[in-house]
């Protein structure tokens, strides 16, 4: 049967658990555009911390919102991040912006904003997404929804080691901080907050490679 709408894959799930290394690989395997949510959200958070923006501020966060163009630019293996025509995919995964970014992404007209530009995108063609809430909010009719999991100290280990390769000093210990409290705010707050679909597969990649998790996922693909 030949699907009249563009497919959407939804990979939901908790921070550094390696959604956007699967969702990428998966994205060149069936030739969809990634779109990397958290992006997304982090882009908004460099600006409102560049411009100070209040984030308790309805009005000001509403007047930023109007000035931030978010553009994603594929580019061979990787995918930039353009804010303002300016490529920030390296400032984004800093520290200081990991820090506020679960506080800006709490904000409704934040969120408001985000949905609204990701559903744009996937009208458009093909996509895999990766976030908190693609497959219950974004779009609730996602062709598959994966829900990603692991262990908090694979997690953290992941991380810290991504970071390391960036030159970033962050401690072992700081990182585990920083996903428990984004974990708190991501699954509390009032806005659509991470929770898993009733309809999602759980995927939990603790003890699983990159290629185990793509041929994973893959395999439920093939069955839609
Ligand atoms: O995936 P990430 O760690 O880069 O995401 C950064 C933050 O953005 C995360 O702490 C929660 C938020 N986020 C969200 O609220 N909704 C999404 N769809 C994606 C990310």
């Amino acid at each position: 049967m030949v699907k009249e709408s563009n497919y959407i894959i939804a990979i939901d799930g908790f921070s550094s658990c390696g959604k956007s290394t699967v969702a990428k690989a998966l994205a060149k395997e069936l030739n969809f555009a990634f779109i990397d949510t958290g992006a997304m959200y982090r882009a908004v958070t460099l600006y409102f911390l560049r411009n100070k923006v209040d984030f308790f501020d309805e009005s000001a966060v509403r007047e930023a919102l109007t000035h931030i163009k978010i553009d994603f630019v594929p580019n061979g293996e990787t995918t930039h991040i353009l804010l303002n025509g300016e490529d920030v995919s390296l400032e984004i995964r800093k520290m200081y912006v990991s820090d506020k970014v679960s506080e800006v992404s709490a904000i409704k007209q934040v969120r408001e904003v985000m949905v609204a530009q990701q559903q744009e995108l996937g009208r458009r063609r093909n996509v895999v997404l990766d976030g908190r809430d693609v497959g219950t909010t974004v779009f609730p009719h996602a062709d598959l929804k994966i829900f990603m999991t692991a262990s908090p100290e694979v997690r953290a280990k992941r991380r810290f080691k991504e970071l390391q390769s960036k030159g970033d000093i962050s401690t072992i210990e700081e990182i585990r901080a920083n996903l428990a409290h984004r974990d708190h705010i991501d699954t509390t707050r009032e806005e659509s907050p991470l929770r898993q679909a009733a309809d999602a597969i759980v995927l939990d990649n603790t003890n699983l490679t990159p290629t185990e998790q793509l041929k994973f996922i893959l395999d439920r693909y093939n069955k839609i």
